[in-house]
């Protein structure tokens, strides 16, 4: 059958070690047609395109991938923003706000320059506050502009519950919600496995499985991840780069998919106009709805003392 496929083009702005990761995955997952590179370090984009180009012949689909600029985003589907400083070792996302705002505002300006009228995915951090400027500065509506939010998060407490468990991440479900960040949340009380609820994994004390008293270290261990591998590696690029493609992939095959991306609130959980980490069901027009669980009062507190940490630092960068 003819591939009835229409060409997909997604743009990335910001070719460092996140932008890259996020490249390399969605080629390698064969997601789109063409890609275009774009930085203020010009020659690092082409040399990362030409890079790139020399693995395509076995990548899952052809795909053109080149350094472009700001006019090449008019007719793409989706442009994705991984531009900006990253955390030092033991430096906080919040601290990168000053810096990535004013950077994140000159990169929308410019994209909404070329006639763009697709999805805006936000990765750059503090994600959450990004995700609301370059909401803010793009005139587009709220659920075109998606932020990675807390899926990373979430695949990292997915990570720690199947290491525990013996089962494979890919039967459980497990959700972090609120700031990408030390205020980030997770839900005990929606966590899955294999569709048995976590907390009566725990109750029945089925072989192997967690104790109650373990559940704060893992809690802190997700929290904490990037700080442990920036402390060894710099940066992190490999799990956000498949986090992001996950995402892209959702939009581009208008999935449906349920994801934990930075979400326009509107009321729901009694909070708005903020942009946080929430399971929501995504697909070709980006955030369709936030899902509504029945999570409990501290769950609920937790989510929003997050998000009044993260409308504080909003609130210092808003114009
Ligand atoms: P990096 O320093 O390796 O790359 C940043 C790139 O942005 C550089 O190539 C730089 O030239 C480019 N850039 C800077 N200003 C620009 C502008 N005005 N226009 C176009 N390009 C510009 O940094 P890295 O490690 O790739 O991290 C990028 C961002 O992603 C950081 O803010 C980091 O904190 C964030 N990040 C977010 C994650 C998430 O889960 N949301 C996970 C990991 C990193
Ligand atoms: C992370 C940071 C860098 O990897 O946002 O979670």
């Amino acid at each position: 059958m003819a591939n009835t496929r229409t060409s997909r083009k997604v743009a990335v702005v910001g070719v460092g070690g996140v932008g890259m990761g996020c490249a390399y995955s969605i080629l390698n997952q064969g997601l789109v047609d063409e890609m275009v590179l774009i930085d203020v370090a010009g020659d690092k984009a082409d040399g990362e395109a030409r890079d790139l180009m020399d693995g395509v012949t076995y990548a899952p689909e052809n795909c053109k991938v080149y350094h472009g600029d700001y006019s090449d985003c008019k007719d793409a589907q989706m442009v994705i923003i991984t531009a900006g400083i990253n955390q030092k070792p033991g430096q906080s996302r919040l601290e990168l706000v000053g810096t990535n705002a004013k950077i994140m505002r000159s990169i929308v300006k410019e994209v909404m320059g070329s006639g763009f009228d697709g999805n805006l995915v936000i990765v750059s951090n503090p994600v959450d506050v990004l995700t609301y400027v370059a909401w803010d500065e793009s005139g587009l509506p709220q659920n075109r502009v998606i932020g990675t939010g807390t899926s990373l998060d979430s695949t990292r407490l997915r990570m720690q519950l199947s290491n525990k468990t013996g089962v494979d991440a890919h039967d459980i479900s497990a959700y972090i919600v609120g700031e990408h960040g030390d205020s980030e949340q997770p839900l005990w009380s929606q966590a899955t496995i294999g569709g048995k609820p976590l907390m009566d994994w725990i109750e029945d004390g089925d072989e192997g499985v967690i104790k109650k008293d373990e559940l704060e270290d893992i809690r802190k261990t997700v929290r904490d991840a990037a700080y442990y591998i920036i402390d060894r590696k710099k940066i992190t690029n490999w799990g956000i780069g498949l986090s992001t493609a996950r995402l892209v992939r959702a939009i581009l095959e208008n999935e449906h998919a349920i994801l934990t991306t930075s979400a326009y609130f509107n009321g729901e959980y009694g909070l708005k106009d903020i942009y946080t980490g929430i399971p929501a069901i995504v697909g070709e027009n980006g955030v369709e709805r936030i899902v509504e669980m029945h999570i409990t009062d501290e769950e609920m507190a937790g989510l929003h003392k997050s998000a009044s940490e993260l409308k504080e630092v909003l609130d210092s960068v808003r114009e």
